[in-house]
This record gives structure tokens, sequence and C-alpha cells, in this order.
């Protein structure tokens, strides 16, 4: 595991250079789409790219984590709706070629199996893109999860409702009980991974993350067994990390080490 700490600004350029790349080597790649406030700037960063035509999406494809259940087509708080605003549309995605688990569908099981078919179909993702909860859940992974799940039906924590109550005009009555989100296995399928954190409220979310014990109760801590995720954190969500002056430190002297092609 990687950990980079940086500014948040630095931050989504570093990840949007590191997408762009890939796309200039592999226009057709599968990139994981993380709805949410972490990934933000990575899509600023990348539709400034978009418009100034040194990165192009017109061949590539994406799936989106997860989803809640209930809310209409449409609904301002569907991530379905969310990311298409939040990224999608600023970019020249082609239609259709991005896909969201449907949190309306009539048969939720049938639509998750769709959806795991769907990324199998697709080859699988390049890229993955994760936030992290407060609770430490990846996607809507929430403690508790089994870590070789697949995408399923969910039921949301308390406090990811509570969290996200902000989005919902602060009714946390109004936030789903329930989503569909991809399972701890399939987000581990992809073949790279990047993660990003910014804020002290992610803090403890990070700690665990990074240099707790592998736990169900920090779905999150299933990623140190992946061997290609790097964690990008601002100094805020880095303030509780014990090996901070060893990450900075391991990032600083990179640049010096010899390429893997001189091993
Ligand atoms: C949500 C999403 C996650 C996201 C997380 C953090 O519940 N399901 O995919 O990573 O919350 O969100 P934010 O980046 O807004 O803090």
């Amino acid at each position: 595991m990687d950990v980079i700490i940086d500014t948040a600004d630095s931050i989504g350029d570093l990840v949007a250079e590191e997408i762009s790349q890939l796309l200039r080597t592999k226009s057709d790649a599968v990139l994981g789409l993380a709805t949410g406030s972490s990934p933000l700037r990575i899509y600023d960063a990348l539709a400034d790219r978009s418009s100034r035509g040194e990165v192009t999406f017109a061949h590539a494809s994406a799936f989106t984590l997860d989803e809640y259940v209930g809310l209409p087509d449409g609904h301002p708080c569907s991530y379905r709706t969310v990311i298409h605003e939040d990224f999608v549309a600023r970019v020249d995605f082609q239609p259709g070629t991005v896909d969201s688990p449907d949190g309306a569908a009539a048969d939720l099981h049938t639509e998750c199996a769709r959806y795991e078919r769907r990324i199998a179909d697709a080859g699988g993702i390049d890229f993955q893109i994760l936030g992290i909860g407060t609770d430490g859940h990846i996607a809507f992974n929430e403690p508790g999860s089994s870590f070789a799940s697949r995408t399923h039906v969910g039921t949301l924590a308390m406090q990811t409702r509570l969290d996200n109550a902000r989005f919902f005009d602060g009714d946390i009555d109004a936030v789903p009980r329930h989503c569909l989100t991809q399972g701890l296995g399939t987000i581990l399928d992809a073949r790279r991974i990047v993660l990003v954190a910014t804020g002290d409220v992610k803090a403890e979310a990070v700690r665990q993350l990074v240099e707790g014990s592998v736990s169900a109760l920090w779905p999150a801590t299933i990623l140190q067994h992946y061997p290609a995720v790097t964690v990008y954190v601002d100094e805020a969500a880095a303030s509780l990390l014990t090996l901070a002056d060893y990450y900075r430190e391991i990032a600083a002297l990179k640049p010096s080490l010899p390429s893997p092609a001189a091993f």
C-alpha cells in the first residue's frame, strides 16, 4: 500500500494524470467511478484536461460502485444522477457507456447478478477510484461485510445514513435504508485501485485502513491484501497515522529508486 500525503488539489491532479496516461495507452479502458465529495477534484481535473483536448473518454467505459434502493430514476440524490452531473456529462463518454446498479429495479437480486456480468463482460475494471466512509466502508460495504462479497443488496449503517443526510436536506428519514453495492470481492478484482480521503472526519478510518488490523469492523482494511493500491490523503486525513513521516520519506525518495526494469 502506497500512502501519499498531499493537498486536496494536488491529489486531484495526480490521480487525473494517472487516468489520463492510462487512457493514452489504453483508450478503451474501463474505469470504476466513486460518488461522494472525495473524488470531486479528480473529476474537475479530468474535465479540465478533457476541455483542453488532453484526454478523451470517447472509447472508454465506466461502472459506478453503488446506488440507493428505491429512489426513482432522476432523483437528485440517486448516484446515477450524481455521477452524471459531477463527471460523466462534463467529458465525452459515449451514450450508454457508463453503467450503474439500478436501485429501482423490480428484482434487485437479478439486477446485482446483471451488474456483475456487465463488469465481467467489459473485461473487468482497469482503474477503480474509491472514497471511504467515516465508518470505514468502501462503496456501501458496511462494517461486517464479507471480504469475498460480490454485488449485493445491502443495509446502510446508521452512521452512513447520518453522514449522507446532508445530501437529503439534513433529513435522515429521507435517506434510504438499503443499497445496491459492488462487493468487496468485486472491488478487489480491479487491476488498479486508488483511494482518496480528505478532512479530519476521515482520520480514524484512514488510520484503520493503513495501520489497523484487517477486520470486518473496518471493511476498507481488506485493501491491505491488495497489491496495487495507492491511498491519497491530505494532512487532516493523515493526522492519526503513526508512520506519517515515514510515508512522506518514502514518497520523497521514490524518484531516486531504480526503476522496476533495473531489478
Ligand atoms: C458514500 C459512498 C461511498 C463514498 C463515501 C464517502 O456513502 N457510498 O462510495 O466513498 O460515502 O463519501 P464522501 O467522499 O462524500 O465523504
